[in-house]
């Protein structure tokens, strides 16, 4: 709200934290309007209190105060006298202490139980009624200010200061570059101003990479510069194309040679959101080279990923860097900003080079990884993200003492506003509405794509027609997909890799591959029948993880949630939460591998309209299992120790575990604390695990 790109004196350093945000709130704002919904709800309440610069601005914007703030000496209790009897007053807070700025500040609310923190002194700010938030109004605001403050002598964008003399300053760009691609998309009353914009903005960057190149981060994450410079290629004023194609092969040049690095996955610098970022810089490169060896690398990195550090929700590991020694360990955690970031580049390889495997892996992680980092007392709202989650996870404390993790620190896998960093407070938005915009696609041959399924509605550009997608999908197992046409045209229908039974209008349909079905001109009306298996995958030491479908199933913790913080808004809204269990974690899954349908029963309870998607309690879906509890797999620094090998319940001849217990397993995306990772029990009767043996269709090795 007082961010430099607006003039304020907020989002110093690398000033990236307004530029993520616009990268996600952007596309956010419209979809929002083409659905209707303009206006946010309001919320109440008072921004964190910081006090470095001596002014009341943590007044300006968030709540409308101006001239309503009134400074006075009164004591607390006649601040609360005095607002008690203004009708206009809901409540207040004090001006901090400058010489104690981290101490607390009081906030009241008159018409709240009580007040959040005592102490303080002498002024009080009254807050009046808030306003909805108005998405487009707060969009044209930023957007709008930041084109008209221009640099109009060099071309410039935003603050031109310090951060420069690494050769840094061209990141946060970046994501201001994608953000106004959504806005120029978005609304065509501003096309040409921002094009023309940006354009001017990479020339000024052509020139000075002459002389400082990229640097660090800017280094690590040309390709998505490089995605700008190609689409301006395509929509800048002509007579550019010729720099523009140079400054792309510059950016290349002087950024991290990902392709090389991708294949040892040694050395350089292994930062998990860079990574994430270069996932795609081979498919991003492809689309300015038509070299087809970027195609087999960007499937061979993904795989070299997923063997060194893969996770069973899609990610890999990394807490700031990939972990040392290299480890698949479902206890270690992976940032935020790393599975956003993961999502968007998948989405890029899946629309280069239309392989299904990119798009099967957008929704692994869209599905599980994503939702997964939320978590409330209410269920499924998303106020409270961890900066870190793991797979099995059975603390999400505010002071992890000693932690597994090597890099982030103790509050790394609370849940909060910003534990840890406040970069994924700014970038995890871009998650959602990214995800909207990466499910339907034109095809080169004019034909429609559904690459990634989720309800939704798209007009065709050019009046060409209108395709919908009827589905609770990832809940449920089938799809109707519409399209009305203006002339006939082909539709691609992405079949997923694990869906090996899958139907189109009852005709059987290739897993992996992009079904054809001819539209003639006008209505057409397609269904999709899945028809997934529950099926396992099995990782280290022979532990399974259970998946059907786009989902992967967890055994949900009983919860107890101790609000630690809280920052604004009504006290359901932004709190920070420690959570830790209130029942054993320490199961294995009772299951004979080759036969997991004689032990694992899927039933549906059906998705809610209205309901939050992932909420962590009435889960649209579950998986009936067995477990037994393993005394000796205990709490390790704070996390659960690594999973014992399988059979877990067999040691030294003799059966060591509990007795077989029923229980849910739920969408992974649906929990806070959870085991997602399974050792398997195994029985002293039974054979040797046949894990991995070929011919039964419900078992895969390792995901794709
Ligand atoms: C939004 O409103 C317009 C005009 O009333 C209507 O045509 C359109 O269908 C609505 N869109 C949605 C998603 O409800
Ligand atoms: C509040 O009290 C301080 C210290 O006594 C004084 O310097 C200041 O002028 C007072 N402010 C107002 C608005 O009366
Ligand atoms: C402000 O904090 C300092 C340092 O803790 C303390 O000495 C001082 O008394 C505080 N002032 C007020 C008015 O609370
Ligand atoms: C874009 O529009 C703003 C006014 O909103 C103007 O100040 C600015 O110069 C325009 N930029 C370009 C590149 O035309
Ligand atoms: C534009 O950039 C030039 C070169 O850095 C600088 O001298 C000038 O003051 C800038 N103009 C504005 C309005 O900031
Ligand atoms: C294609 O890309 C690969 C990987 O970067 C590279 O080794 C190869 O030389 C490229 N081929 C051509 C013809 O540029
Ligand atoms: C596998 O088990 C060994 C021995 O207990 C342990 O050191 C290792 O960390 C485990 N691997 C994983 C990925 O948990
Ligand atoms: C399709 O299913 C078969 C088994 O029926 C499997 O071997 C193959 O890997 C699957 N294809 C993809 C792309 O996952
Ligand atoms: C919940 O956690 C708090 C500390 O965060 C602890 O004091 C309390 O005893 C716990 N309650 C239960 C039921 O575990
Ligand atoms: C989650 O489900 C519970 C139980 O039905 C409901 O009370 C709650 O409002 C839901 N939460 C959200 C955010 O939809």
């Amino acid at each position: 709200m007082n961010s430099v790109w607006i003039g304020g004196e907020a989002d110093t350093g690398l000033h990236e934290r307004t530029p993520y945000w616009l990268n996600g709130f952007v596309p956010l704002a419209f979809l929002l309007r083409n659905a209707n919904a303009t206006e946010l709800p309001a919320t109440r309440g008072i921004y964190k209190y910081k006090a470095s610069t001596g002014k009341y601005w943590y007044t300006k914007g968030y709540l409308p105060v101006g001239e309503d703030l009134a400074k006075r000496n009164e004591t607390f209790e006649s601040a609360e006298a005095y607002c008690n009897a203004q009708h206009e007053c809901l409540g207040f807070t004090f001006h901090g202490n400058d010489s104690a700025p981290t101490a607390p500040v009081p906030v009241y609310f008159k018409k709240e139980s009580e007040p959040v923190l005592s102490a303080g002194w002498n002024s009080y700010v009254k807050i009046l009624a808030p306003k909805p938030v108005d998405a487009l109004g707060q969009v044209h605001k930023y957007m709008d200010y930041i084109l008209a403050h221009q640099n109009t002598t060099t071309g410039w964008l935003g603050p031109d200061d310090a951060e420069k003399a690494l050769g840094n300053q061209y990141w946060p760009r970046s994501n201001m570059l994608l953000a106004m691609i959504a806005y120029a998309e978005a609304e065509p009353a501003v096309y040409d101003n921002v094009t023309k914009s940006m354009l001017l903005y990479t020339l000024e960057m052509k020139r000075r990479l002459e002389t400082l190149p990229l640097g660090e981060w800017a280094a690590a994450r040309w390709a998505d510069l490089d995605l700008s410079v190609q689409w301006l290629i395509e929509h800048a004023p002509a007579g550019h194309a010729a720099e523009l194609f140079d400054l792309s092969d510059t950016l290349h040049r002087q950024g991290t040679d990902w392709e090389a690095w991708f294949q040892t996955l040694k050395g350089g610098w292994p930062h998990n959101v860079n990574i994430a970022m270069a996932l795609k810089s081979a498919a991003v490169l492809y689309r300015t080279t038509i070299n087809s060896t970027l195609r087999e690398l960007s499937l061979g990195r993904m795989r070299n990923l997923d063997r060194a550090y893969g996770l069973p929700t899609g990610m890999f590991l990394g807490d700031e860097y990939l972990p040392t020694p290299p480890t698949r360990s479902p206890s270690r955690g992976i940032e935020l900003c790393g599975v956003v970031e993961a999502m968007f580049s998948y989405s890029t390889m899946f629309a280069v080079f239309g392989d299904t495997a990119f798009a099967d892996r957008v929704e692994r992680v869209a599905y599980n990884a994503f939702p997964a980092t939320w978590a409330s007392p209410r269920g499924g709202d998303m106020w409270a993200h961890q900066y870190l989650q793991a797979v099995n996870e059975i603390n999400a404390l505010s002071n992890a003492d000693p932690h597994v993790w090597q890099r982030d620190g103790a509050a790394a896998e609370m849940y909060g506003l910003e534990p840890n960093f406040g970069c994924c407070t700014a970038n995890f938005n871009q998650g959602w509405p990214k995800l909207a915009n990466s499910l339907i696609y034109t095809a080169a041959d004019g034909g429609v794509v559904v690459g990634v399924y989720a309800p939704v509605e798209v007009s065709l550009p050019n009046g060409q027609g209108y395709v919908s997608v009827e589905t609770s999908y990832p809940f449920s197992d089938t799809a109707t997909v519409r399209v009305k046409a203006a002339a006939a045209l082909t539709l691609y229908l992405r079949i997923p890799g694990w869906a090996e039974e899958a139907t189109v209008d009852g005709a059987p349909a290739r897993n992996g591959t992009m079904h054809e079905v001819a539209c003639p001109k006008g209505a057409t009306a397609v269904r999709v029948d899945f028809n997934p298996g529950v099926r396992l995958e099995m990782w280290d030491n022979g532990t399974v993880s259970v998946h059907r479908g786009a989902l992967l199933f967890s055994l949900p913790l009983g919860l107890n949630f101790t609000t630690t913080a809280h920052h604004f808004g009504d006290m359901a809204m932004s709190n920070d939460y420690q959570v830790t269990p209130t029942t054993p974690w320490n199961y294995a899954l009772d299951v004979d591998p080759a036969k997991p349908h004689a032990s694992l029963e899927y039933h549906f309870r059906g998705y809610q309209s209205g309901a939050a998607p992932f909420n962590h309690t009435n889960w649209a879906c579950f998986i009936t299992a067995t477990v037994r509890q393993v005394p000796y797999w205990k709490e390790r620094m704070n996390s659960a120790a690594s999973p014992p090998e399988s059979p877990a319940c067999v040691r030294n001849g003799k059966d060591v575990c509990g007795p077989p217990i029923q229980v849910q397993l739920v969408p992974h995306g649906g929990t806070d604390l959870r085991i997602g990772e399974f050792p398997v029990a195994g029985t002293l009767s039974s054979e040797p695990l046949m894990l991995g043996r070929k011919g039964n269709k419900n078992q895969k090795t390792s995901p794709t």
